[in-house]
């Protein structure tokens, strides 16, 4: 039986989202009140407004967290495009299954609004996020566009018929 839920972020969300962020960052070793992370909380409000954040809860606590970006957010995006700007999930929660069954949500609402492709970035050496990619089906692109990225990162994309057909979300959730 699976045993995390996903749905929907809302603004009641915001203070957990936010402390999810905090411990990756702190995970990441990355100093308190880094721009980066203001940054990020603000692009977080104005996603959860557009229903564009999507959570999994394991016993009614948040499990993890992925969001997006799209053209009707950002003219930063082109139309019928969502870009992914953020995934994470709670380490002890990790390898069960978590963020692929978020990414599935994410492509189906994707779908439903008729967003075709899928993209995001990563740094080239994140290995657990290019795993979950990769496994998903996701492939490098050459990304031109006035996404702000250095060149330690790595562009992929997919289409969200393709992810959605998938449907692995929930396969190992045992334990
Ligand atoms: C990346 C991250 C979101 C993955 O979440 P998750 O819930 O553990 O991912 P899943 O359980 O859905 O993993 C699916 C597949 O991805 C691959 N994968 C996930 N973590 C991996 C790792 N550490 N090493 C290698 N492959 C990995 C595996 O193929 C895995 O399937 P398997 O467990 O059957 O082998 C999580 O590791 C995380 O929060 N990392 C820190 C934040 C981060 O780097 N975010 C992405 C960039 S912003």
């Amino acid at each position: 039986m699976r045993k995390h839920d996903i749905r929907t972020a809302t603004r009641t969300d915001i203070e957990a989202i936010s402390r999810l962020y905090e411990n990756l960052l702190h995970e990441w070793n990355v100093p308190p009140g880094d721009d980066a992370a203001r940054g990020y909380l603000h692009l977080l409000e104005r996603q959860l407004e557009q229903g564009a954040v999507f959570i999994a809860e394991r016993d009614g606590t948040l499990a993890g967290a992925m969001s997006y970006i799209d053209a009707a957010l950002t003219q930063l995006v082109p139309e019928g495009r969502a870009h992914l700007t953020s995934a994470v999930v709670v380490p002890a929660h990790r390898r069960r299954g978590i963020a692929s069954a978020l990414l599935h949500a994410i492509a189906s609402n994707c779908r439903r609004l008729g967003i075709r492709r899928i993209t995001t970035d990563c740094a080239r050496d994140n290995t657990a996020a290019l795993g979950l990619l990769m496994r998903q089906g996701f492939r490098e692109y050459d990304e031109t566009s006035r996404l702000n990225q250095t060149p330690a990162d790595i562009f992929l994309e997919i289409d969200t018929e393709m992810l959605t057909a998938g449907g692995q979300d929930g396969r190992k959730d045992q334990n």
